[in-house]
């Protein structure tokens, strides 16, 4: 499963001249995948000529790119829709025409509710369908309102367009690229098996090609992403199945591309040659996101984990003998059902021998049709509100140490973006902090040594070194 971000990823974007131009506000929430698909479906609309806005009122199509994976992810898409039946009012009073999509994990799952629930919603796409966007649309000008949410038998990626220069270069030095889709592991509290269907990876020369595509407009670090990224087993050129740790070696051929990240993975699928891959490729970053969501033994079991927290303890020693300097990021989950105060005491232990340099925790949210929603002994709410305040407190004592012990450091750091400050920009470390440091705008995408001086809250500050 990817993690969690909410973007906005309207952007100008360039409109070949022959088509009218219409304009699409892309409103994404959830996880890096979503992302990637927001681009996607912006340059699939783009042929139609469509051009990205980033003022929701001018727009002619709005679409919401949702998340499905905790109950509040999917309540913020219906108070979003209430308020776009408004503004969709005013404007067919103003003479203005205004669509509004669904598209992503809240789309597949509940679909035709959406329709029903939302009567102003014109279209509903789910992932596996982005590719047929622009049929939809025509549909839907004809007078329907539209439900994708079948599995297409074609392979989508061949039919998505991938992004050209002028695109990428707006969209800045560091991509996303998705290499596999969807899981078929079945953690018991988890909908992504039901809502991005089952795994399927992409093919080596199809990944490739976009990670090239990305570099020759100017992209430098690309982060890999699936839902069970170290699961991906795609098709190499040579017909046989590759394994992630090949793939990495493959894209380090490629010029340009200084850095790869890969997210998020299953401790069950980390093999010898991912292993491998970070003792060998210095641009694969020391950073590795490998959620555990429980310290307990009992719980890993109900969870549908299928690996104990000793193995994820020794696979993590593994790890750090191949790359020494590698810092780990988790996901974590409270008051699961039948979750014991002494269960919860074990994930904070697990925490104390692990030691995360960032990680992301939830309150256990019921999700409809998956097995956890069935399962006795529902924590309640407060408990679970508690336990959830002691970990975060935990995990950001352990983000701050982290961040403390980088002072001092001297690191290689890839400049993205303007500072808050006129003279300054950020970047970002190899385990990915944002770094402040003083550099011209022309450096963007460089990467540079700096000395770290300090850190706050959410960010660090470096110097030159020269
Ligand atoms: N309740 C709470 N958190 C969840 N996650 C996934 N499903 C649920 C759920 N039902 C968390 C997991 C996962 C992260 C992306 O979201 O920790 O790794
Ligand atoms: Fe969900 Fe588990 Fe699959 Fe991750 S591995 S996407 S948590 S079912």
């Amino acid at each position: 499963m990817t993690q969690e971000t909410s973007v906005l990823t309207a952007k100008p974007d360039m409109a070949p001249d022959v088509a009218p131009i219409r304009k699409v506000f892309v409103k994404t929430y959830g996880c890096q995948m979503n992302v990637y698909d927001s681009d996607r479906m912006t340059d699939a609309l783009a042929k139609d000529g469509y051009v990205s806005t980033d003022v929701m009122e001018d727009a002619d199509l709005v679409l919401l790119n949702t998340c499905h994976i905790r109950e509040k992810a999917a309540e913020k898409v219906y108070s979003a829709l209430g308020r776009l039946r408004d503004l969709k009012k005013k404007k067919a009073g103003e003479g203005r025409e205004m669509m509004i999509g669904v598209a992503g994990c809240v789309a597949q799952a509940e679909g035709d509710e959406i329709l029903r629930r939302a009567p102003a919603v014109d279209l509903v796409i789910g992932p596996q369908t982005y590719h047929r966007l622009p049929e939809a649309l025509k549909r839907v000008k004809r007078g329907e309102r539209v439900l994708e949410t079948d599995y297409a038998i074609e392979d989508k990626f061949e039919h998505l367009p991938a992004p050209d220069k002028a695109k990428t270069k707006a969209r800045g030095v560091t991509a996303f690229l998705t290499v596999q889709e969807g899981c078929d592991k079945f953690c018991t509290f988890c909908v992504v098996p039901y809502t991005r269907g089952s795994e399927v990876s992409r093919p080596v020369a199809q990944i490739v090609a976009e990670a090239q595509k990305l570099v020759d407009g100017g992209v430098r670090e690309i982060t890999l992403l699936g839902q069970n990224v170290n699961a991906w087993h795609g098709t190499g050129p040579d017909g046989a199945k590759w394994g992630l740790g090949e793939l990495l070696h493959r894209l380090t051929a490629i010029e340009g591309l200084a850095r790869l990240r890969y997210t998020t993975s299953h401790p069950r699928d980390m093999d010898d040659s991912l292993i491998e891959a970070h003792r060998d490729l210095p641009q694969l970053m020391p950073y590795l996101h490998l959620p555990i969501q429980s310290g307990s033994n009992r719980i890993l079991k109900a969870m549908n984990r299928r690996h104990t927290t000793a193995e994820y303890i020794a696979l993590i020693a593994l790890i750090k003998a191949a790359r020494p300097d590698l810092a780990l990021s988790g996901d974590f989950i409270v008051g699961f059902p039948g979750e014991t105060d002494e269960d919860f005491e074990d994930t904070l232990r697990l925490v104390e021998t692990v030691g995360y340099a960032q990680a992301f925790s939830f309150k256990y949210s019921t999700r409809p049709g998956t097995p956890g929603a069935d399962l006795e002994d529902q924590v309640p709410e407060d408990v679970k509100a508690k336990r959830l305040e002691r970990l975060q407190t935990l995990l950001l004592k352990q983000q701050n140490e982290f961040a403390q012990a980088c002072i001092g450091k001297t690191i290689d750091l890839l400049l993205e973006k303007p500072g808050r400050m006129p003279g300054q920009l950020i970047g970002r470390s190899p385990w990915l902090q944002s770094v402040n440091v003083d550099a011209m705008s022309s450096q963007i995408g460089d990467i540079i040594r700096v000395r770290i001086t300090g850190a706050g809250p959410n960010s660090l500050f470096a110097e030159v070194v020269s």
